[in-house]
């Protein structure tokens, strides 16, 4: 086993799934629910403003009803107590890592509680009630959306990512399809840098064939198992 100090962790819809909030291709999931065409794209976005307003007010609001699980938590732990360095990246839009305990979260896909201004691109708090189309606190304008990273957009921070994928020694990917790029292809980008990597997903993902090591099962079990191992020195 190398030794392991610079840990990447990416985490998915999996990971809040064991809070009670929906993941997006599950049976039932979101894009069951709704069209990405229609609430995740900029086109939706400019077909029909009020219906992607009122679907990510409606996660804003599912989101603030749940509680972080034993997974968010363990993630907190290890980042309060490992002595090399650690980046979560998460796919999710939701505060959960937050609210576990989390300090530092980097959200690739934006936050579903923060809202962006098209015209200063400044960021605030997810104001009131979007449909009301409330000003900009910074610049005035009534050009607010959500600061989420839809289909065909660009995620946030890609360098960032890609220089602590370039320099770790571990890659942990949580509760992830591996359906959606370029967080599909972390896996091999971190491989193709000589890191170990390891899946802990509810069940085999698209992108498993890449992982040196795949753990089935819940994340709020997985997830604590595996950061005693890494705190207790035992993990191989
Ligand atoms: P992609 O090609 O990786 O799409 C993977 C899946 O997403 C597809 O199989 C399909 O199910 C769905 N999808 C993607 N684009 C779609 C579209 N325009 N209409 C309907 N379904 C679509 O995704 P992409 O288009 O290459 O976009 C990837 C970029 O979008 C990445 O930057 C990703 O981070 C971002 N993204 C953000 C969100 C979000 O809601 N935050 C959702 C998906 C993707
Ligand atoms: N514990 C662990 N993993 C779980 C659990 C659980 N309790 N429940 C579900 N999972 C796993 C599923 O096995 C699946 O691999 O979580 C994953 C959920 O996959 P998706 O619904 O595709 O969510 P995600 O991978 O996060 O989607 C990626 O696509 O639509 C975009 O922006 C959106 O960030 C999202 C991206």
């Amino acid at each position: 086993m190398t030794d392991i100090r610079n840990i990447v962790i990416l985490t998915g819809a999996g990971v809040s799934a064991e809070s009670g909030i929906d993941t997006f291709r599950a049976d039932g999931g979101l894009w069951e629910q709704h069209r990405i065409e229609d609430v995740a794209t900029p086109e939706g976005f400019a077909r029909d403003p009020d219906l992607v307003l009122r679907f990510y007010e409606m996660r804003k609001e599912q989101i603030q009803t749940k509680l972080p699980n034993p997974a968010h938590q363990a993630l907190a732990r290890l980042e309060a107590e490992w002595d090399g360095n650690l980046l979560l990246v998460t796919q999710n839009i939701d505060d959960l890592h937050e609210r576990g305990g989390s300090k530092s979260v980097l959200h690739m896909h934006g936050e579903a509680l923060l809202a962006l201004c098209s015209a200063c691109e400044a960021r605030s708090p997810w104001p009131g009630v979007m449909v009301e189309r409330p000003p900009c606190p910074s610049c005035g304008a009534a050009a607010l959306r959500p600061d989420v990273v839809w289909f065909g957009e660009m995620p946030y921070r890609m360098d960032e990512i890609y220089a602590a994928l370039g320099a770790c020694d571990l890659f942990v990917s949580i509760g992830t399809s591996g359906a959606v790029y370029p967080a599909a292809g972390f896996v091999r980008e971190a491989k193709a840098h000589g890191a170990q990597t390891l899946e802990l997903n509810l069940e085999r993902s698209q992108g498993s064939g890449w992982f040196d090591e795949t753990r089935l099962g819940p994340a709020g079990e997985i997830v604590p198992e595996w950061v005693d191992q890494m705190l207790g020195g035992s993990f191989t």
